[in-house]
Order: C-alpha cells, then sequence, then structure tokens
C-alpha cells in the first residue's frame, strides 16, 4: 500500500456524500447525507430542491469526512468528484466544492464517471481480477459492463428504454408505494407469489439489450384491469410477479454475456444490487448455467446506493493509470457514459 488518501465528493443525485479512501480499497470515511425525505411527497426527485439540498450540505459533509478519517486536508493527495451522469445542477455543486478544495489546497482534481465509481464500490471490498463483467442495475442505468483492463469500459448490453430500478419506481407509484420503491417492492415481493404472467422482454432474442416499459405497462394494465373488476388486489403478488420477471431477465443476460465473454468475476452494481431476490437468484442461475467458477461479487447493501467512498475507489484507477487530471474550466456532464 502506498497510503494515498483521496477526498471523494458525490452529488449527482439526491444524496450528498463525501468520503476519505485510501488506495482506492480501504474506507476511512463515507460521510452520507440523504435527502430522500425532501423528495419522498413529490414521488421522485426534484432538481431544484436537490441542488439547495446539495449546497446546504456539501462543507459540512467535507469537514465530517476529514474528522471522522482523522486526517486534514494536508494530508490529501487528490480530490475527485463525479462529473456524470445525473442531474446538472446537482453535479455542479459538488464540482465546485471540489475546485475549491482543489484551488485552496494544491491538490489534483480527479473527475469520475458516476457508473464507474458503481462497479469500483467492488473494489472496497474484493481484490479485482481482469477481464471484469459488471452487470450496472440502478435507478437510470441498466447495463452490462465488460472491462478488459482497469478503467477500460465496454458497453456490450443496455436497456432500450426503462431502467431497472425506474420500473421499480415507477410500478412504486401503481401500487403507493413512496419512492424510493424498490426496496420496499422487494421486501413485499418476498411475501408473495409468481402468480401473474408477466412478461419477459427480450429474453429470448439474441442479443445483451433490456427493455423494461412492457413489464411496466403489463403490470399497469393488470392493476387497472384488476381494479375495475373490483378484485382484491394481490399486491404481494403483484410484486412478486414483477420481480420474477425483472430478475429472469436480469439473470438471464447476464448468462448470455458471460458465455461471450469469458471472466473470472462478476461484479454486481447500482442501488438494484441490494435487491434480496437478485442476490438469492443469480448464483444458483449461473451454476446451474455451468458459470459457477465465475466469482459473483455484490458489494455490501451501504455501498450499493450512491456514496463518495465508491467515487474515490474509481479516481484511484484513474490515478494510477496517469489519466490526465482536470482544472478549474471542469464542467459537469450531465449524460456522461462511458
Ligand atoms: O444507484 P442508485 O442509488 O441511484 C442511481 O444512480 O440511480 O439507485 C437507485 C435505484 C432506485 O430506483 C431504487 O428504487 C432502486 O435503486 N433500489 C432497489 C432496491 N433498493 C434500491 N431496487 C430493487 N430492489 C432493491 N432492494
Ligand atoms: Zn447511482
Amino acid at each position: 500500500a502506498t497510503n494515498e488518501l483521496i477526498l471523494a465528493i458525490e452529488s449527482s443525485c439526491d444524496e450528498t456524500s463525501v468520503a476519505v479512501v485510501r488506495d482506492g480499497q480501504t474506507i476511512l470515511s463515507n460521510i452520507i447525507a440523504t435527502q430522500i425525505n425532501s423528495h419522498k411527497r413529490f414521488g421522485g426527485v426534484v432538481p431544484e430542491v436537490a441542488s439547495r439540498h446539495h449546497v446546504e450540505a456539501i462543507l459540512v459533509a467535507a469537514q465530517d469526512a476529514l474528522d471522522e478519517a482523522q486526517v486534514t486536508y494536508d494530508d490529501l493527495q487528490a480530490v475527485a468528484v463525479t462529473v456524470g451522469p445525473g442531474l446538472v445542477g446537482a453535479l455542479l455543486i459538488g464540482i465546485s466544492a471540489a475546485k475549491a478544495i482543489s484551488f485552496a489546497h494544491s491538490l489534483p482534481l480527479i473527475p469520475v464517471n458516476h457508473m464507474a465509481g458503481h462497479i469500483y464500490a467492488a473494489r472496497l471490498v474484493h481484490e479485482l481480477t481482469y477481464p471484469l463483467m459488471a452487470l450496472l442495475v440502478s435507478g437510470g442505468h441498466t447495463e452490462l459492463v465488460y472491462l478488459r483492463a482497469p478503467g477500460e469500459f465496454e458497453i456490450i448490453g443496455d436497456t432500450r428504454d426503462d431502467a431497472a430500478g425506474e420500473a421499480y419506481d415507477k410500478i412504486g407509484r401503481v401500487l403507493g408505494v413512496p419512492y424510493p420503491a424498490g426496496k420496499t417492492i422487494d421486501a413485499m415481493a418476498h411475501e408473495g407469489k409468481d402468480t401473474f404472467d408477466f412478461p419477459r422482454a427480450m429474453l429470448q432474442e439474441d442479443n445483451l439489450d433490456f427493455s423494461f416499459s412492457g413489464l411496466k405497462s403489463a403490470f399497469i394494465n393488470t392493476v387497472h384491469h384488476a381494479e375495475q373488476k373490483q378484485e382484491a388486489l394481490l399486491k404481494n403478488d403483484l410484486a412478486a410477479s414483477f420481480q420474477a420477471s425483472v430478475i429472469d431477465v436480469l439473470v438471464g443476460k447476464t448468462i448470455k454475456a458471460l458465455q461471450q465473454y469469458p471472466v473470472k468475476q462478476l461484479v454486481v452494481a447500482g442501488g438494484v444490487a441490494a435487491n434480496q431476490g437478485l442476490r438469492e437468484q443469480l448464483a444458483a442461475h449461473l451454476a446451474a448455467a455451468g458459470l459457477d467458477q465465475v466469482e459473483v461479487i455484490f458489494p455490501p447493501l451501504r455501498l450499493c446506493g450512491d456514496n463518495g467512498a465508491m467515487i474515490g475507489a474509481a479516481a484511484h484507477v484513474a490515478l494510477q493509470k496517469h489519466e490526465p487530471f482536470a482544472d478549474l474550466t471542469l464542467n459537469a456532464d450531465p449524460s456522461l457514459s462511458f
């Protein structure tokens, strides 16, 4: 270990987070100020509200992160920040703070892709070997990403419409579950049975892409139909049937990807990686498909959602690869891809 300390800032959506990470692998602190309660009553994240909360929270979070890590700005090697994808106003708060810290303390500034952060959350709990496969499932993304080497990302499968987490949040509205709905739907699914025959979109097609909007429509139609007929709504069974469809597709496409791109490890990343059903079923399905030599890595729940530590882990990969630092002209890139 070289004892490289990175202060990492994440503000792309509705969590203000600042972490101190050593050598891209050890979390010294990971302060997460969530705004979810402010957005709940709107049923989703309100960008303007998010920006205002970030402004209030960010410097406090930075100081708390240093204090908890028992370090000062003088001990740091670099400051890292999420530049996208995300909400432009929210991203700009983190970027402005990072620039100020970089300038005031003469620290190199490392720009980080939020989705690379989700993948590299795994590095905080596990040694990674390449080539590596990542199933990236969040509120905004559903992708299969192949990494030939550290920091070399190739999107080999993508969603054609909704992201998996987005589908959870949308059907959550229909079931009256508050935003973000994934965790609650997951719990309801465990109480119900897969009795509704929802579609498994694109599962039989010979590609690695996903589609969740048809499932969402089928779900909504079923609920409305049931309401019209005054049938008792079997919410837990609806949740279980929805989740069974999502998991079948995620698992099926991941197996296809692993057959086409042999790897030793599979990282499951992003907010939907917190899903208990997916965690329970993925390994068994890989084994049944003869892929049990693939090591499946699920980051712990607290590292699946947005957090600064994952940004620090990804930033350290960029540091090791001697990727160019950013300067004070750094801007947000709301639709940044790999
Ligand atoms: O990665 P993330 O924290 O934020 C984005 O970058 O999008 O992911 C948030 C998404 C939300 O859509 C939320 O409903 C979903 O992750 N989620 C879950 C679970 N926990 C969070 N989806 C399914 N099952 C869960 N247990
Ligand atoms: Zn995220």
